[in-house]
């Protein structure tokens, strides 16, 4: 069961409703008939919320009254874990699960082996590297990452959902590198300033909320000189919601700046603008977006 950002932000003041809906849709459907999940979700959606001034109204609501806080937890993994989810996570630090995640991973990123090791080669890019890694997921970054590490880097990877965070550790067991994943929200990190040589995401921030705050945290907890490096998609996820509602792009593009969820490179560079951070490279790649990388000064 995940909530996603967006539906947090459309259900930020009655989230019990979207919570018992998606737990209702990821028994029925889940994983075998995603075609199913997304069009009852979206059924559900319709209903919900009706009109276009129904979906502004509860944009307005989060774009005032939103923070970085949970709510609800994403999934049954992140903020209330109870005993049946520790059992059923326990199984994600082994060196099974390494292997496993690591072969899937391996075969995606061989389908553009040079993108890949750029993206690698941009944090590893000292001779002793501190990486901190925000958004671990099913571990695709953090492979490309790992798999490049050298015995004097050390990696750290951040994610708000356990089982995430369980993956990085078997992925940095898989390959035997020096590396840890921590359960923590990226809105509060739980770092001293200045720790790290390298942060990086890969297509994670796409999915959270609360941008700004996050990428102020990002930038207390890098060294002076040290690199951001994000690879982030050159659309939103959310577009669809928008579209479905009649929205222009300049629209959307807006108001995804006002909810303050990723709108596009532009935003991030905004952002970064008034953070002390310098853009240094950028590599384009028409399917898939941008790697950005920033100095901090
Ligand atoms: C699409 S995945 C990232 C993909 C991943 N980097 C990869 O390469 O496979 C997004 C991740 O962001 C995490 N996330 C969302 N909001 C977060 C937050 N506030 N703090 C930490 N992690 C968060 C989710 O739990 C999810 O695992």
């Amino acid at each position: 069961m995940v909530i996603n950002a967006l539906d947090e932000v459309l259900f930020w003041q009655d989230i019990a409703v979207i919570h018992e809906v998606i737990q209702d849709l990821t028994a029925k459907y889940h994983p075998h008939d995603p075609q199913s999940y997304f069009a009852e979700k979206k059924q559900f959606l319709q209903k919900t919320i009706p009109t276009k001034a129904d979906f502004l109204r509860r944009l307005e609501h989060y774009a005032e009254n939103g923070t970085p806080t949970w709510i609800s937890g994403r999934t049954d993994y992140c903020d209330d874990l109870g005993m049946n989810a520790l059992k059923k996570a326990i199984h994600f630090s082994t060196p099974e699960n390494g292997e496993q995640k690591s072969a899937k991973a391996e075969s995606v990123l061989a389908r553009d082996p040079a993108f890949w090791t750029q993206y690698a080669n941009e944090i590893l890019s000292k001779d002793k590297n501190t990486v901190l890694e925000m958004t671990i997921g099913a571990g695709l970054g953090t492979t490309a990452i790992l798999r490049q590490m050298r015995p004097a880097d050390m990696y750290f990877g951040v994610d708000i959902d356990f089982r995430c965070a369980k993956n990085a550790d078997a992925l940095a067991r898989h390959y035997q590198v020096n590396g840890l994943g921590i359960t923590a929200s990226l809105w509060n990190l739980p770092f001293d300033d200045n720790t790290f040589s390298t942060i990086c995401s890969n297509q994670g921030l796409e999915e959270c909320r609360e941008i700004p705050t996050i990428l102020a945290e990002s930038v207390r907890v890098l060294q002076p000189g040290g690199k951001l490096v994000l690879h982030c998609l050159k659309t939103s996820h959310w577009v669809r919601y928008f579209t479905d509602y009649g929205f222009s792009d300049a629209e959307i593009y807006d108001w995804l700046c006002r909810l303050r969820v990723y709108a596009g490179i532009e935003q991030i560079d905004a952002i970064l603008l008034t953070q002390s951070m310098n853009p240094i490279t950028r590599k384009e790649d028409a399917a898939k977006g941008y790697i950005a990388v920033y100095e901090k000064i």
